[in-house]
């Protein structure tokens, strides 16, 4: 049994990945600062599903703050580090960019100081596909992207060249991953298929940014997870591409959304933001060469999973604040 600190454990994708290891078995630790970007609700609600389990221990902590984090690596002999805590909103790195390099450049700094005094060589750190707005897709892993166009892409390319600097001197095993558009139940409601489902559901206006033909290679939770537990091998320092491989625009995933639904949508169309890429497109072709993993669930299925989840747990998701301005 390993003993794994998962961080933004009370997050979308790395409860997830937390319930799957524990129910393999693995001993897990979760660290999460419950943060307000997203009602708090969803959090705690992810966290009672791995409060279930005897073999997961959970601190509110923050990952700035180094102290407390070394009481975490005092009281555990920690054997990996998965890093999934972050901000991790677009627009709302511009309001707030300050945020953002703290959590996501200076948080994964006191993560990697904290494997450097515990002598702990693998991290798994997530990273994400807005490193390739701005630039044609579908993009590989090894092509430079040095010009991020929000603040958010910059923290997360911040995160990965600290964690090669520290496996360049200190010999740690990194597997930096680049998501795609991950959605499932229990999902993000700051994110637009989040958001449409609800909105739909309730009969209310669906507000979309831009005309609707944006891409995005959409992923299914499930398939992040396998891909994020098949990283924890050893690897060296590699980026790796998470993503379907199979863009589809915001009119589509909303007809499938009405379709699952039943329903028609109302659309009122806002302009589309700047810093928004106009389309992802993974190449996954690295992922498969060193993980051996590639997407199994369609869009159809993945999002009639997650509708089916919304719709057992309706009375939960209308309570929950969906807050326009992130
Ligand atoms: N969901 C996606 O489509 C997507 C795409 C690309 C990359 N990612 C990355 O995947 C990771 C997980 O994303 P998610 O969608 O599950 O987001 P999420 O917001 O649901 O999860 C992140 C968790 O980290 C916690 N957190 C934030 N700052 C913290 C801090 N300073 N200390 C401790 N905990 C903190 C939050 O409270 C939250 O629970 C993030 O690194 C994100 O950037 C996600």
């Amino acid at each position: 049994m390993n003993n794994i600190l998962i961080t933004g454990a009370a997050g979308f994708i790395a409860s997830k990945v937390a319930l799957r290891l524990l129910s393999e078995g693995e001993s897990v630790i979760g660290v999460d600062n419950i943060n307000d970007y997203y009602d708090k609700k969803l959090k705690h609600y992810r966290l009672s599903l791995l409060q279930q389990f005897p073999n997961f221990t959970f601190y509110r902590i923050d990952i700035e703050d180094k102290g407390l984090l070394s009481d975490v690596f005092l009281k555990h002999k920690i054997d990996n580090v998965i890093n999934l805590a972050a901000r991790a909103g677009v627009r709302y790195s511009i309001k707030n960019p300050h945020v953002y390099l703290t959590t996501n450049a200076h948080g994964t700094l006191n993560l990697l100081e904290m494997m450097r005094e515990h002598d702990i060589e693998k991290m798994v750190l997530a990273s994400s596909s807005s490193l390739y707005a701005g630039h044609k897709m579908p993009f590989t892993e090894d092509l430079p992207v040095n010009n991020p166009i929000s603040p958010y892409a910059v923290t997360k390319k911040a995160a990965e060249v600290l964690a090669y600097s520290y496996h360049y001197l200190f010999q740690f095993d990194i597997s930096v991953l680049r998501y795609f558009t991950v959605y499932g139940p229990a999902g993000r409601p700051d994110m637009s298929y989040f958001r449409f489902i609800k909105w739909i559901d309730d009969g209310e206006e669906l507000i979309l940014y831009g005309d609707g033909e944006q891409k995005r290679d959409f992923t299914y939770v499930d398939d992040i997870v396998d891909g994020t537990i098949r990283a924890l091998r050893p690897l060296g320092y590699e980026v790796i591409n998470l993503g379907n491989n199979h863009p589809y625009t915001m009119i589509e995933m909303i007809a499938i959304i009405e379709k699952g639904l039943g329903r028609a949508a109302r659309i009122k169309t806002l302009p589309v933001h700047r810093a928004d890429a106009e389309a992802t497109w993974a190449d996954i072709s690295k992922a498969k060469r060193l993980l051996d993993w590639e997407p199994k669930v369609s869009l159809e299925e993945g999002l009639d999973n997650t509708i089916q989840w919304f719709k057992q747990n309706r009375d939960f998701v209308r309570k929950l604040e969906i807050d326009l301005s992130v």
